[in-house]
């Protein structure tokens, strides 16, 4: 199993829980998508999955090796960018492959390349500052890319696109799921978009979050994203979704 989070129960200092007893194991190669009610606790359960948070209780392995510290071997698209505003588009995207000693002449076309990817060519010298801010959730996502992990964890990465640049992307990281195979934890309220990239959904109910319904999106790849959003399997399993997720939002006003 490439991630498997085991009986993990977390809560901060302050407030009710956030997560408890999430189990999920996620395969190598495998697309699973994460969907539930804001505030249940996604990011929370995804920087635990990274080994930047520690949980109160249970474990997370990743390739059977249990994780006590931010897990380098993956590539973490976060909620929000963690762009360094003192270097450019160009020099924020070639920081991973910095990090593993890359020097930059080296690393000139793979930065180009993903740069190119997530339509910001011509922007390489600019700072964050500059950027919209979907421009530098682009510049986020192309900073994971860059290094071609075989893990990534994704959290509402296209979240602030507009509509148009939001399905462009989707296309774009079927493609390099096709191509790479990589292992894929992606948290999304766009159930539809969950569906067309998916080979898995997990519903988390309200907080404290807990996976209440697995979903398997059996569409055959390679999946023409666009095709995939008007075709019967996706009128079927956003029916099935919906409701599951409807119900996650019952059980947290339950308990609040
Ligand atoms: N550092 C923290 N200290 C205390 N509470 C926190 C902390 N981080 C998150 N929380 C709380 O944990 C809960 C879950 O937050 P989290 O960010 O995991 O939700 P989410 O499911 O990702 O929501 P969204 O879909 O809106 O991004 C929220 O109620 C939030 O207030
Ligand atoms: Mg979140």
């Amino acid at each position: 199993m490439r991630v498997s989070v085991d009986g993990v129960t977390h809560a901060f200092r302050v407030g009710k829980p956030v997560l408890a007893d999430v189990s999920l194991d996620v395969k190598k190669g495998e697309f699973v998508s994460i969907v539930g009610p804001s505030g249940g606790g996604k990011s929370t359960l995804l920087n635990i999955v990274a080994g930047v948070l520690q949980p109160a209780q249970g474990r997370v392995l990743y390739n059977g090796t249990e994780i006590h510290a931010p897990n380098r071997e993956v590539g973490y698209v976060t909620q929000a960018d963690r762009l360094l505003y003192w270097r450019t588009v160009e020099q924020n995207v070639r920081l991973p492959l910095q990090f593993r000693g890359v020097r930059k002449d080296a690393a000139a076309e793979s930065v180009a390349r993903v740069i190119k990817l997530v339509g910001l060519e011509g922007y390489e010298r600019y700072y964050p500052s500059q950027l919209s801010g979907g421009m530098r959730q682009r510049v986020n996502l192309a900073r994971s890319l860059v290094y071609e992990p075989d893990t990534l964890l994704m959290d509402e990465p296209f979240g602030s696109l507009d509509a148009y640049l939001r399905v462009r992307m989707q296309k774009e990281l079927s493609d390099i799921v096709e191509r790479l195979a990589p292992t894929v934890v992606f948290v999304t309220h766009d159930l539809s978009e969950a569906v067309a990239l998916s080979d898995r959904i997990l519903v988390l109910s309200g907080r404290p979050a807990r996976v209440t319904s697995t979903v398997e999106v059996d569409i055959p790849r390679p999946r023409d994203v666009i095709a995939v959003r008007s075709s019967e399997e996706m009128r079927e399993l956003l029916g099935v979704l919906w409701s599951a997720v409807e119900l996650g939002y019952d059980t947290e006003e339950r308990e609040s």
